[in-house]
């Protein structure tokens, strides 16, 4: 005998792809995409990162070609991390004018001047210990790396970054950059601070990227706690305080309710950092055929601005945006 039982019939809106498209809450663009690239010194240069397949530490005359196909993808912003040659204490290389990053910007923003360039302010891959400022007692001296940052910035700024994007974790870091930019007759330059950056595991092949694993000891006295969750709205209200533009949330994967919880209490754009070891490990698993990369990628994508990001950096931005151009 059957029962008839009052319920809800949700699958009425999942019949079809049509029907599916209409009612979709969270789409996907290329717009949304921000692309990741490693610079270093030297000519012919595209090393593959063994931890990251796909993903390459481009010499400067690989630029032009990259950006021809990231632009004709529809990608509109890069981030750039600098490779340097040489390492000291104070992370030299970071401010100099012909630093790396602020040539491989000159290079970009004469050829592609419409493609945001996003510069990622940091020491670590400058310092020869690997930390992210300048080490005294062997920590890093939180206010005497503030003016290195901050010289950092306004080189990356005069080179033409088009948004400074600051990554090391000190107090006082957007309102160090802020002041140092205005002064400098860059007023008109955002901020978008890595607010929100755990002390992560998920960074392990970025450090092979960049070359900056820390020489001894860890970040965990500058990069947050992955067990806070109220910490992370202390840090984004600060740094909007200091003047920060955007926000950067970072990882993404395993931190998507630490997404949800600054779109939702702080006004400002919002964006996730889709990091090294989330691409590794996808990547890892599509090579044995475990997973089906496209799906995973694109669902997990779409996840995180679900959860509030309005924009995501990630390694699979070239390939995301040709599966949706698709
Ligand atoms: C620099 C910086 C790091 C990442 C971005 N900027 C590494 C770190 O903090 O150790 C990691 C990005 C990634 O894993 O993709 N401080």
């Amino acid at each position: 005998m059957i029962e008839k039982y009052e319920f809800k019939r949700h699958r009425r809106l999942r019949s079809s792809s049509a029907m599916r498209d209409i009612v979709r809450e969270t789409t996907l663009q290329t717009d949304d995409f921000i692309y990741p690239l490693f610079v270093l010194e030297g000519e012919h240069i595209k090393n593959e990162v063994s931890s990251m397949p796909g993903v390459y530490q481009l010499s400067l005359d690989q630029l032009t070609s990259e950006m021809a196909e990231i632009t004709d993808l529809g990608i509109k912003a890069v981030m750039l991390f600098g490779v340097p040659d040489e390492k000291d204490a104070q992370g030299t290389g970071a401010f100099i004018q012909d630093g790396i990053v602020q040539r491989a910007t000159r290079i970009i923003k004469e050829k592609y001047p419409e493609l945001l360039v996003i510069a990622d302010t940091c020491l670590c891959e400058y310092t020869s210990h690997g930390h992210c400022g300048v080490i005294e007692n062997e920590d890093v001296h939180n206010d005497h790396s503030l003016p290195l940052l901050a010289k950092t910035a306004v080189s990356q700024a005069e080179a033409g970054a088009d948004i400074i994007a600051p990554s090391n974790m000190m107090d006082g870091f957007v309102v160090a950059i802020r002041d140092s930019l205005d002064q400098a007759g860059f007023e008109h330059i955002p901020i978008m601070s890595y607010a929100v950056k755990y002390a992560s595991a998920f960074y392990g092949p970025f450090r092979d990227a960049a070359d900056s694993t820390p020489q001894f000891g860890d970040r965990k006295t500058y990069q947050m706690d992955p067990a806070n969750r109220l910490e992370a709205l202390r840090e984004a209200e600060s740094d909007i305080e200091e003047g920060a533009d955007f926000l950067i949330v970072k990882p993404a994967l395993a931190y998507l309710d630490i997404v949800r919880d600054v779109k939702n209490n702080i006004n400002v754009p919002v964006v996730a950092y889709n990091v090294s070891g989330e691409y590794a490990m996808v990547k890892a698993a599509s090579l044995n055929g475990w997973v089906n990369e496209r799906e995973l990628v694109l669902e997990k994508l779409t996840a995180m601005k679900r959860a509030g990001a309005d924009m995501i950096m990630t390694y699979f931005a070239k390939d995301a945006a040709k599966w949706l151009n698709e």
